[in-house]
């Protein structure tokens, strides 16, 4: 490595953000390139993971700093930029703000102990719109909506116990000894196997097992969110948004919505999705009341099982690729899941892909990939 070339450290990068941003480094035109990536996960790397998109794979638990420390302080000599895409996901919304909070801190600590000057000059952090909707796993959605659609960055920080508020002011706590951007996605829509969230997978998962059955594929959402818009972020949007506001001058120190540039109605969403799946449009019916996918998957998990030994699928558990009650709280907002992109585009990124095309491409790879039929 010459002493002039970047050098990342992708932490999280078997997540939905986090393999993009490795891929969107890794392409032989990324502004800063070409980089040495180091791509960093707590376990070992999963067989699907494209060994070409990083240098070397490395694992450490963030949350243990010794750990932490002995596999990155040999680096810390190399490292020019972190691109943080790494999540904890707890009990209590307390819980994820201390152990999220250590975690970033670890690795920054370690990082920036031992060179002077620093190495270390960016930090890219993921954080989400839900900085704009409030604790939405832990009140009611019904009044979780505090911001008024679509969101801006410069939106205030609205008052409840958030871990994204504690991971900025982490990074922010560096001062000028290092720069930051920060990313906020809306529903990240990709092809893995790792991540706490998942939206597609749990859609598709659901489907298969709607198909195997014979039965009717429902919608677990309110009449609002079938009939207003929402919005999603492609992660190879995601990951070029953040190469880009790591490698530009205007994008330091700035907070930067991340969506596809689109949006679309669910009612529009799901006839697209029973098409590519193979399944029945069953139009919205609260005849009796709102479906519940939550309590239609809860003794699911043997016909999955089935599913993938008849099918010859990847060996996964139903539970350990799917979050229902995530999908289905976000089906049953009461308001538009809208991020405005114009900071984005005024700055000067302007990524963007169509929700339709990016969904039909994700599932096409998520068919590859052996995870669904
Ligand atoms: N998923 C979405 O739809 C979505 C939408 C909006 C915003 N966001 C936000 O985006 C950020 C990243 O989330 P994501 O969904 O991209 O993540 P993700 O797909 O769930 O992946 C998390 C990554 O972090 C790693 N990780 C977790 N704990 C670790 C530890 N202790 N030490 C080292 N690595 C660790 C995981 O590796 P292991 O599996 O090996 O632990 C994995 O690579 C979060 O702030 C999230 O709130 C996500």
């Amino acid at each position: 490595m010459s002493t002039t070339q970047n050098c990342a450290l992708v932490v999280g990068v078997t997540g939905m953000a986090g393999l993009s941003i490795a891929q969107a480094l890794r392409n032989p035109t990324a502004q800063g390139g070409p980089w040495l990536i180091y791509g960093a996960a707590r376990r070992p790397k999963p067989t699907w993971f494209p060994s070409s998109a990083v240098d070397h794979y490395i694992t450490f638990d963030a949350v243990n700093f010794d750990d932490t420390y002995t596999t990155l302080s040999p680096l810390s000599s190399q490292i020019t930029h972190v691109f943080w895409a790494a999540i904890y996901v707890g009990q209590t919304e307390e819980d994820n703000i201390k152990i999220n909070s250590i975690m970033l801190s670890n690795v920054l600590k370690v990082l920036t102990a031992h060179t002077r000057p620093i190495k270390l000059r960016h930090i890219t952090l993921q954080t989400g719109t839900s900085q704009y909707i409030g604790p939405i796993h832990f009140t009611s959605p019904s009044d979780a909506a505090q911001h008024e659609p679509p969101f801006h960055e410069d939106m205030g920080r609205l008052p409840y116990p958030n871990f994204y508020h504690v991971l900025e002011d982490v990074v922010k706590s560096y001062g000028s000894d290092l720069t930051y951007s920060i990313h906020r996605p809306s529903i990240i829509i990709s092809a893995l196997t790792r991540s706490v969230y998942n939206f597609l997978l749990t859609l598709a998962v659901y489907a298969e097992i709607c198909k195997y059955q014979n039965a009717p594929f429902k919608y677990p959402g309110n009449r609002y969110t079938w009939e207003h818009f929402c919005d999603m972020s492609d992660a190879r949007v995601l990951g070029e948004q953040h190469v880009w506001g790591a490698t530009n001058e205007k994008a330091k120190n700035e907070v930067f919505n991340c969506t596809n540039g689109d949006v679309f109605s669910w009612k529009k969403m799901r006839g697209f999705l029973c098409e590519e799946f193979g399944v029945e449009f069953v139009p919205l019916d609260e005849g009796g009341g709102l479906f519940d996918l939550v309590e239609e998957m809860k003794d699911k998990e043997n016909v999955w099982d089935r599913i993938v030994e008849e099918k010859g699928l990847v060996k996964l558990k139903m539970e350990e690729i799917t979050c229902f009650a995530a999908v289905q709280t976000v089906l049953r907002f009461n308001f538009q899941l809208v991020s405005s992109m114009n900071k984005s585009k005024e700055f000067g990124f302007l990524g963007y892909v169509d929700s339709f095309k990016s969904v039909r491409f994700w599932i096409g790879k998520l068919r590859d990939m052996k995870i669904i039929l």
